[in-house]
């Protein structure tokens, strides 16, 4: 009796919930063509959720943990910033190299937050609610690392010694690396809103403040008061870091510039508006829901195009109306909002915004979804379910459901490739991930030859996605088809507990029979970021459109206006290739 009442708090002394014994693991690739018999919670619906939970511990850096699920991963970089007099091991890998980049990262953090705040439910039917804690705290401890006083914030470390960069496994990863920081003299407005916005987020969904609405809800299992205050103190500490730095406010590349060639940020309007909402569902603070509004309308943040980890406009509307709907007390006005989110997604539904359908039906804007055309999609998904139960008519209800499905079918195998976007879930997966420890190689001039076959599965992993023609190619070396990323998997992760909460049938690709892409596999060469030599007769390669700008710029003023413009577009969505 008494050892039996010791027993059942354990999970409450120890530092995280208790993970399951035995682990979950992603279910065999065979498995994924297996219809199941449905039923609820369906049951592969909830191992998807599990498996893209799992991708985020193939990601870890550091000293792994006794439960490390991953066999095949090693501890890495265990000294990262001692050189420097600062602990930086831990964390997680951003993409298919071995670089740590906060911004990425605390976008992906405070989209998994804001998801499981609103669909906690879900990850608790699946047994996956552990799991999403351990996910979490392995990158907000981190980051608490990372931001080691008021006004510091390291921002990056590269994949990188000095110049150069490394292709190989885990156990070899030259170091030490440089750390880029932001702080009072050299500031990023936007680096520092960001993770404000993570902190904040993720202090919610700890503090089980979610937005009092029976169709939302964070998991009760999470809850824990003293981590939540941590968190909170962390974000209040970086929003005022991010609206009052000593040397103004800048986007984080002005101050540094290594940052620029992969994660360049268009403005910092959209993260301190975000970091401002977050902040006041966390303290209740009018004044700061103020700010918010008055950042909506100073940094002109009505251009709705997509939402990831640069461009965050699209999502406020939709945090504007939750939080105006759960409370009169913010002074917004809830049907305001309402209709703002209902334009831009009414726009969607009808193919009059900046998005378009493709001929297979994903939906793509041009510029922002060239180098990871399902990021923009699976976002895009993510904003409409979310939104459907503030909807203004059941009609509406209805109709961004369907097309928020038709954007989870499409990636999950129902596209003209057969081929479910996720590694190691069906046969029919992507098998040539671009990421340097999966693939077991460690030459990069021979990428895609040494090894033939990539030496382990990245069970999980949301790859960039097929060209805006439908065709996936399974090179390695194409990142814009192939790579992963700590951001891709961020909205599916939320997609995912959704349709475990509300949806008995399987996920799409359990009907797909192994072989249904190698039927229809693209011959040739893709044309893009990565790869030029398939572009013979198609588009004008990236390069060759920009040359084109620069040429152009020399005709007038007005059309040097306009490809400035063009550049800023191109640049702002680009996720530069990771391998120079
Ligand atoms: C809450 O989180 C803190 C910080 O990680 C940890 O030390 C503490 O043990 C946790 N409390 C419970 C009740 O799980
Ligand atoms: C979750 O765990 C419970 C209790 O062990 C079990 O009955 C249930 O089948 C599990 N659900 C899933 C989806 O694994
Ligand atoms: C903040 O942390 C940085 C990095 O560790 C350090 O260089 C700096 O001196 C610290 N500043 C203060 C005010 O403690
Ligand atoms: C981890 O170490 C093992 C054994 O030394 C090695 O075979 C494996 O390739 C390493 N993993 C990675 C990702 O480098
Ligand atoms: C939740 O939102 C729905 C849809 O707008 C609304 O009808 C309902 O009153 C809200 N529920 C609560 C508890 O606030
Ligand atoms: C920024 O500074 C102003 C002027 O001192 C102050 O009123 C405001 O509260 C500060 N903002 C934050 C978030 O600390
Ligand atoms: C909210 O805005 C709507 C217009 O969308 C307006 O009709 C209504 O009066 C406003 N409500 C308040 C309380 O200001």
């Amino acid at each position: 009796m008494w050892a039996t009442a010791l027993l059942s708090l354990l999970p409450l002394v120890s530092a995280q919930l208790a993970l399951p014994n035995p682990p979950f693991l992603p279910p065999s690739i065979s498995d994924g063509a297996q219809p199941s018999s449905g039923g609820f919670p369906n049951p592969k619906w909830s191992s998807l959720l599990g498996s893209l939970i799992y991708f985020y511990d193939e990601q870890r850096s550091g000293t792994l943990p006794s439960t490390n699920r991953v066999p095949w991963r090693n501890d890495s970089l265990i000294l990262e910033g001692r050189d420097q007099g600062i602990d930086l091991t831990g964390g997680f890998y951003d993409a298919g190299d071995f670089s740590k980049d906060t911004f990425p990262l605390s976008f992906a953090l405070m989209s998994m937050c804001w998801g499981a705040t609103d669909f906690g439910k879900g990850y608790d039917l699946a047994n996956q609610t552990a799991y999403l804690d351990d996910t979490l705290r392995w990158g907000l401890d981190w980051l608490i690392k990372a931001h080691p006083n008021d006004s510091t914030l390291v921002v990056m470390i590269p994949n990188a010694d000095k110049d150069g960069s490394y292709w190989g496994g885990d156990r070899s990863i030259p170091s030490p690396r440089p750390l880029y920081i932001i702080n009072d003299q050299n500031p990023g407005t936007d680096a520092a809103a960001g993770t404000a916005a993570a902190f904040a987020a993720c202090s919610n969904l700890y503090a089980g403040r979610g937005f009092s609405n029976n169709s939302y809800s964070p998991p009760a299992s999470l809850k824990n008061d003293s981590y939540a205050d941590t968190l909170l103190t962390h974000a209040q500490q970086l929003y005022k870091f991010a609206v009052n730095a000593t040397n103004g406010r800048k986007t984080y590349q002005t101050s540094v510039p290594k940052v620029a060639a992969a994660y360049a940020s268009s403005g910092y309007g959209d993260e301190l508006a975000m970091a401002a909402l977050f902040l006041a569902q966390a303290t209740g603070s009018q004044e700061t829901y103020q700010e918010a509004e008055s950042y909506w309308t100073k940094y002109n943040l009505q251009d709705l195009r997509v939402f990831n980890w640069d461009s965050k406009n699209a999502g406020l509307p939709v945090l504007f109306a939750q939080l105006n709907q759960a409370s009169s007390s913010f002074g917004g006005n809830f049907s305001v909002w309402q209709k703002r989110a209902e334009d831009y997604f009414d726009d969607i539904l009808s193919n009059k915004g900046a998005g378009r359908l493709t001929d297979d039906g994903l939906l793509f804007y041009d510029g922002d979804s060239d180098d990871a055309t399902l990021n923009p999609a699976l976002n895009a998904a993510m904003l409409l379910e979310r939104y459907v139960p503030m909807t203004s008519t059941a009609e509406k209800k209805v109709s961004y459901h369907n097309f928020a499905n038709s954007q989870v079918d499409y990636v999950l195998g129902k596209n003209s490739m057969s081929m479910p976007y996720i590694v190691g879930i069906n046969p029919n997966s992507p098998k040539n991930p671009h990421s340097a420890m999966a693939s077991g190689g460690t030459d990069i001039g021979a990428i895609d030859t040494d090894p033939a076959e990539e030496a382990y599965v990245l069970a999980g992993a949301v790859v960039g996605g097929p060209d805006k023609r439908g065709r996936f190619f399974d090179i390695r070396s194409d990142w814009p088809q192939t790579e992963i990323a700590l951001d891709y998997n961020a909205p599916m992760l939320t997609l995912a507990a959704i349709h475990v909460m509300g949806d008995s049938k399987d996920p799409f690709y359990t009907s797909l029979a192994a072989g249904a892409y190698d039927k229809v596999k693209p011959k040739g060469r893709p044309c893009d970021s990565a790869i030029t030599d398939g572009c013979v007769g198609g588009r004008l390669s990236k390069k060759a459109t920009l040359a084109m700008a620069i040429t152009i710029t020399v005709i007038g003023l007005i059309v040097i206006g306009l490809s400035a413009w063009y550049i800023i577009l191109l640049m702002k969505s680009r996720r530069m290739g990771k391998i120079g």
